[in-house]
């Protein structure tokens, strides 16, 4: 086959292609950056789908504008400019995921070889996107706080195009920065104002301790350049990721040549999903469903927390995450990582290894754990035995 170049710039997603073969619903998996699916809103949806006017219904099933559908649209102005958002300045997308923004973010800013600065580790997904497009990725280290300084400030001497990070509740990293290092990022970043930084907030209202209020403001919202940054999130942690729906706040100057970047990709979000969507959120349903999840996700986040000091060996470290889904646990180095892998894996266990989230695809002592999609009892069955398999692998 005479593949175009693209295709050799294609950075497959290991959690992706270990998906298919967890196809065991006996196997457990902390693999997966996945909602609790038997927490999905299904009686909400059924309703507001029996309840939908017949001329909805018609919207529903049509094409419909590129940046969204103009109820959800006005909607998102309306709660980002609540939320501290200027929204003289910037205008929504609504996009086909949040995946769809580092896609269109990519398709206007990246030549090939030009530089993306991310955070070590990244999120695969969106790694992916960025090399897609030929970009040649750096990773900036992060410490307990967030992205180290010193760092960073060496990075930018590549000249990158933009900056790809996820300041709250971070995947994998399960970190959140400080205010303090968010104050510091912004100071460092408007040095470089050329430098357009993505900030992504997937995860921004699951928390689950109430001393994060402070740190996890969008930096966007208080940016003194904040035309330097778009933002986005998404509706697939606090909805349903099968709906597909994210959205994107950026300049107004951009606002058009991302909505033509978006009309070649999909012509339009599903507007079926955008409809459903609009009266998730409207009627307040959203956010009573948000405060379930919450509590559900800081029960496992909990369970996950507790289980790891009792059943793994001292030497396994990690900062315990103050909301998202995901653990990110370093083992002791005694442990061969592979190794570890495939016992839990043959014993009905897995976790993605480090590697799959390393900026240069280097190995690490790292494993992800993701507690979101597995109820209390079984994260413990879970890792109860993989902490067997760590203490038979120690030397
Ligand atoms: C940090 C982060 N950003 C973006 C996404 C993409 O989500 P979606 O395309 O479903 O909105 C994910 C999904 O796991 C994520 O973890």
């Amino acid at each position: 086959m005479r593949y175009s170049k693209n295709v050799s710039a294609f950075r497959p997603s290991p959690i992706r292609s270990m998906m298919k073969a967890v196809v065991n619903p006996n196997v457990i998996s902390f693999a997966g950056g996945m909602p609790g699916e038997e927490l999905f809103p299904v009686d909400d949806i059924r309703e507001m789908v029996a309840n939908m006017p017949r001329k909805a219904m018609d919207t529903a099933l049509q094409y419909g504008p590129t940046d969204g559908l103009p109820i959800l649209v006005d909607l998102l102005t309306q709660e980002m400019s609540k939320k501290g958002f200027d929204m003289e300045k910037n205008r929504i997308i609504v996009t086909t995921g949040s995946t769809q923004v580092m896609n269109i973010v990519s398709k206007l800013l990246i030549d090939q070889n030009d530089i993306v600065l991310t955070e070590d580790p990244v999120f695969c997904g969106s790694a992916g996107a960025f090399c897609s497009y030929h970009a040649q990725l750096v990773g900036v280290k992060m410490d307990s706080e967030g992205i180290i300084i010193s760092e960073l400030e060496k990075a930018l001497e590549k000249n990158p195009k933009f900056i790809y990070t996820t300041p709250t509740f971070h995947n994998p990293a399960g970190l959140t920065y400080s205010r303090k290092r968010r104050m510091e990022f912004l100071e460092v970043m408007a040095k470089h104002p050329d430098v357009m930084i993505l900030e992504d907030d997937a995860y921004g209202r699951l928390y689950y301790d109430n001393d994060t209020q402070e740190d996890i403001v969008p930096m966007k919202t208080y940016a003194k350049n904040e035309q330097q940054i778009i933002y986005c999130s998404s509706f697939s942690k606090i909805f349903g990721p099968g709906l597909r729906i994210g959205w994107m706040v950026l300049p107004k100057e951009m606002f058009e040549v991302a909505e033509i970047a978006k009309q070649s990709m999909d012509a339009c979000t599903p507007q079926f999903s955008q409809m459903l969507a609009y009266e998730f959120w409207k009627s307040g349903r959203l956010d009573r469903y948000v405060e379930m999840l919450r509590n559900t996700y800081k029960a496992r986040r909990d369970k996950m927390v507790e289980c790891i000091k009792k059943y793994c060996p001292e030497d396994t470290t990690f900062v315990t995450p103050k909301g998202g889904f995901f653990l990110w646990a370093r083992i002791p180095d005694s442990i061969d990582i592979d190794k570890l892998f495939d016992n839990c894996s043959e014993r009905g266990v897995v976790f993605v290894k480090g590697i799959a989230f390393s900026a240069d695809y280097k190995n690490n002592q790292h494993i992800r754990l993701s507690f979101s999609n597995t109820n209390p009892e079984t994260i413990e069955k879970g890792i109860k035995l993989m902490g067997e398999e760590m203490y038979k692998l120690m030397k």
